[in-house]
Order: structure tokens, then sequence, then C-alpha cells
């Protein structure tokens, strides 16, 4: 079922793409599935394991602090930046994917939100102390990504830190498949809009056949460094 799901995404995108949009068929991917899971193929239905790996080992208290979540999908990271005592603002393009965010949480404090990382409400620039990047750019044309990656830098605040979790690969290597990892060049945009990189992480995650992920970790400076 995974493989058909994807499958069909990737139909989906060429057909889009066909027309000039690199984005619509997100939400027409999540309206088709009439709310089963098992139709979207990036929607585990848990908490990305490289998240918790890194919150676990760095030990990250979110209380009084300001989190971020780029194309939250279904919500279960933005529900675990919530859960560790962040106020969570989690978004995604899809306003079927946010409703469905919202039926699957009743309780959750946070705020689901539909916005477009190209177009992000303006009050949110410079505000996150915190934002998580999950696996939205490797699903964006590779033509319009660096775009999207200046976007999520104009987001976070003074001393913020940016996770990038994404499938990697280096530039000698070819562009693949979507979802399209993303090189270790193309990463660099990230330190030339201003970060400073405080980890870079190149591992095999657990899936079978096993992908190859990067997880990197990037600081904006705070008013006293800069
Ligand atoms: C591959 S999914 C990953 C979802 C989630 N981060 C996860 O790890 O399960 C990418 C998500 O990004 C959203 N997305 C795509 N383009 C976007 C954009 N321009 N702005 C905001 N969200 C976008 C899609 O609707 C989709 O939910």
């Amino acid at each position: 079922m995974k493989e058909q799901a994807r499958a069909r995404a990737r139909q989906l995108a060429q057909e889009y793409a066909q027309r000039g949009d690199a984005t619509g068929w997100f939400e027409e991917l999540y309206t088709q599935a009439q709310g089963n899971e098992q139709a979207i193929h990036w929607a585990d239905l848990e908490v990305n394991p490289s998240l918790v790996a890194w919150l676990d080992r760095r030990n990250i208290q979110g209380k009084g602090k300001r989190a971020l979540v780029v194309g939250c999908g279904l919500g279960d990271d933005a529900e675990e930046l919530a859960r560790r005592g962040f106020e969570v603002v989690a978004f995604d393009i899809a306003p079927t994917a946010i409703a469905w965010c919202r039926q699957r949480f009743l309780q959750s404090s946070v705020e689901y939100v539909v916005a477009d990382v190209f177009d992000p409400p303006q009050g949110w620039r410079g505000s996150f102390d915190f934002v998580l990047e999950a696996y939205t750019l490797q699903v964006l044309p590779a033509a319009v990504r660096s775009r999207a990656m200046t976007r999520i830098v104009g987001l976070l605040a003074q001393g913020g830190t940016l996770l990038v979790i994404c499938r990697g690969r280096f530039p000698e290597e070819p562009p693949g498949n979507l979802p399209w990892p993303l090189s270790t060049e193309e990463l660099e945009v990230f330190k030339g809009a201003g970060l400073r990189q405080v980890q870079f992480e190149d591992y095999f995650d657990q899936e079978e056949p096993k992908v190859r992920r990067f997880r990197v970790e990037y600081r904006r400076a705070s008013s006293a460094e800069s």
C-alpha cells in the first residue's frame, strides 16, 4: 500500500509540475485520501525517530520557548514538541492536512495553521526559538528549494535553532526521484543565509531498504554574538 501511495504521489507531483505548479498536488493528495492515512505514504502516525533521538540526546526543554514546524503533515512532530513544553505553531500548505491535525488532536495546545513556506505570515519573522524542517524541502523541486530555505531562516529568532532532517546525498550522486535527497551543496544555502552549522550527521535509518539521512543543526547568532 505504501509503495502504491508513493507512486500515486509521484504521478500527481509530475502532473502538477507540468502545469508549472510545484505545490498544488499536496492538497489533492490529502483530499483524495479521504481520511485514510495509508494513502499518504509519509504519514507514519508517530513522531519522527530522528527528531526524538536528537531531542533526547540534547535534553531539549521547551518551556518558555516558541517552536515552528514547517510542512507539519499530520502533526505528530508538532505534538511531540508541545509535549516537551514548547509553545508550538505548525503549518502546512494543504488545508486538508491542517483540518486532519485538528481532528486528530482535539485537546492539542498546538496552533495548526494553513500557510505557505514561500510566503509565511509577516508576524512570524524572527520569532521562533526552534524551527523544525523534516522532509518538506525534499518534496520541493530543486529550482525552488533555496527560496524556501531562505524563508525558513527568516523565521528564526536571534539565538534560535533550526533542525533539518532530510534524505541526503553528496553532490556527485544523481538527484534521484521524489523525494529528492538534499545534497550537502544545497544545504550550504542555510550558512549563506547567516546560520552557523552546529552539527552535521550522516546516517542510515531503520527503514527497509535503508535510507541515507542528514540531520543538521544550525544556529542563528544571538544579539550579543552578532
Ligand atoms: C513529505 S511531507 C512531510 C510531512 C511531515 N513533516 C512529516 O515528516 O511527516 C511534506 C509536507 O509539506 C507540506 N508542504 C509542501 N509544500 C509546502 C509549502 N510550500 N508550505 C508549507 N507546507 C508545504 C505538504 O503538504 C506535506 O504535508
